[in-house]
């Protein structure tokens, strides 16, 4: 698949099969988020696969927005070895490693046939206890992935494209 197949024809997916995903699958969007570029590589993101009936239950109650995703993904940047910009104390690539990971898995998983969604609408402080995440580590997001069901199709947000001539400036 081209690149540009999968970059226009990835959405957010919120309803999903219940097939399981293959791990030899899983695995390829998990190599994919370790070809990543990161701040001066060091790889401080965690992805935890959360993919136990036991886990996902409990996650689905936590989380609406796990929807009927066979799995989910939670991105973790840990704090101690995040790279801090030296010209600003507090700003440090924790949450831009992690989003570059995670893209990239995403449009993986779009070419190997799975559907995902970048998912923000959670109590962090849930999700820590629940996963037993440790303090160290900041929770970046959530990513629900799976096999898209059959009748799955994008939201009409999916398609309100805004004219590049409103956000994209030459100078
Ligand atoms: C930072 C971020 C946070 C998001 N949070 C949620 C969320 O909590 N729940 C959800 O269903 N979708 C969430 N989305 C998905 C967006 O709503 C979706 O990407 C957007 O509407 C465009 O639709 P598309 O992904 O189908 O192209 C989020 C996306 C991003 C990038």
């Amino acid at each position: 698949m081209e690149l540009d197949e999968v970059i226009r024809g990835r959405y957010s997916v919120r309803n999903y099969s219940d097939r399981k995903i293959e791990y030899e699958v899983m695995a390829q969007v998990i190599e994919a988020g370790m070809l990543a570029p990161t701040a001066k590589n060091s790889q401080r993101q965690r992805i935890y696969v959360v993919c136990s009936d036991e886990k996902i239950a409990k996650l689905r109650a936590a989380c609406r927005c796990a929807y009927n995703a066979p799995a989910v993904l939670c991105f973790t940047a840990e704090n101690s070895e995040v790279y801090y910009n030296p010209f600003e104390e507090t700003f440090n690539s924790g949450h831009q490693d992690c989003s570059i990971v995670a893209t990239h898995m995403m449009l993986k998983a779009y070419e190997l046939g799975l559907g995902t969604c970048w998912v923000n609408h959670y109590s962090r402080a849930r999700v820590r206890e629940l996963l037993d995440i440790p303090e160290s580590e900041e929770i970046v997001l959530l990513m629900p992935i799976g096999y898209p069901a059959e009748d799955s199709v994008p939201a009409p947000k999916h398609s309100e494209s805004k004219k590049a001539e409103e956000i994209v400036f030459f100078k």
